[in-house]
């Protein structure tokens, strides 16, 4: 059976590395690894897949220099002022997973205003990981639970608490940059998602990357905890 590919996740990695082996600022990789965003955003549109989460800053990347960390902020506000038009005219909804609560007043009222604007678009569904953080996802939604309810609660039931309610779990996770690791991202909704590492710098992601890696996926037999046999029946 084909395996069916609703959902792909990016860990966007090697900007810096990018930018380095070039001689550039830091901030010309993110700079780069932004075009690069662009592009996928309508690349996986095009591939019908209908959601798309990237992870755009940790809720660990404020340990990052203060000029990059500021940097990186620009760019994201900058990102929303320049797409805003072309998300809305594309069909993407456009949404955030992450505690935003910290992000200056005048950021959090732009990314209102773009979720408001796109809300009715389907063709896909964009989420950006903005001061993410999978623990403390999963600590805000327990929080969240707790003030609400009394009693014990199911993974259903605790789902609904977490930034991404109403999202199926992702399918494929994309890693770039060459890391084996999760450094955060998604913990929960990862358990049963098929990880594919890459060596390739995030802004030399392109087109014939994520269809190798679309390909990757197509090969893997899914099981989610049963035998194999008990899936080829
Ligand atoms: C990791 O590269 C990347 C980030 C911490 C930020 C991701 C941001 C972007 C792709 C650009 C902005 C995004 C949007 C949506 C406008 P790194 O700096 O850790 O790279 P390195 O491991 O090579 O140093």
């Amino acid at each position: 059976m084909q395996n069916s590919l609703k959902h792909v996740a990016i860990i966007m990695d090697g900007n810096g590395r990018w930018a380095q082996k070039r001689g550039l600022p830091r901030l010309s990789g993110h700079e780069a690894g932004a075009r690069a965003t662009r592009k996928i955003v309508e690349l996986v549109k095009d591939r019908r897949i209908k959601y798309l989460t990237i992870y755009a800053f940790s809720s660990e990347n404020w340990r990052r220099p203060v000029e990059e960390v500021e940097g990186l902020w620009k760019l994201l506000d900058r990102f929303i002022d320049e797409e805003v038009g072309r998300l809305k005219e594309t069909g993407v909804n456009f949404n955030v997973i992450g505690d935003i609560s910290k992000l200056s007043d005048r950021l959090q009222a732009k990314i209102r205003h773009t979720i408001e604007l796109t809300k009715t678009n389907a063709a896909v569904f964009l989420n950006i990981a903005l001061n993410y953080g999978g623990r403390d996802e999963i600590v805000r939604a327990l929080n969240a639970a707790i003030k609400e309810r009394s009693g014990p609660i199911d993974e259903d039931g605790f789902r609904k608490y977490l930034d991404t309610s109403g999202i199926p779990d992702p399918d494929l996770l994309i890693r770039t940059g060459g890391e084996w690791r999760i450094s955060n991202f998604m913990l929960w909704q990862i358990a049963y998602t098929e990880i594919y590492f890459t060596d390739i710098l995030w802004p030399d992601f392109d087109g014939k990357a994520l269809d190798d890696a679309i390909g990757w996926f197509a090969t893997r037999q899914r099981r989610y905890g049963m035998t194999s046999e008990q899936v080829e029946s």
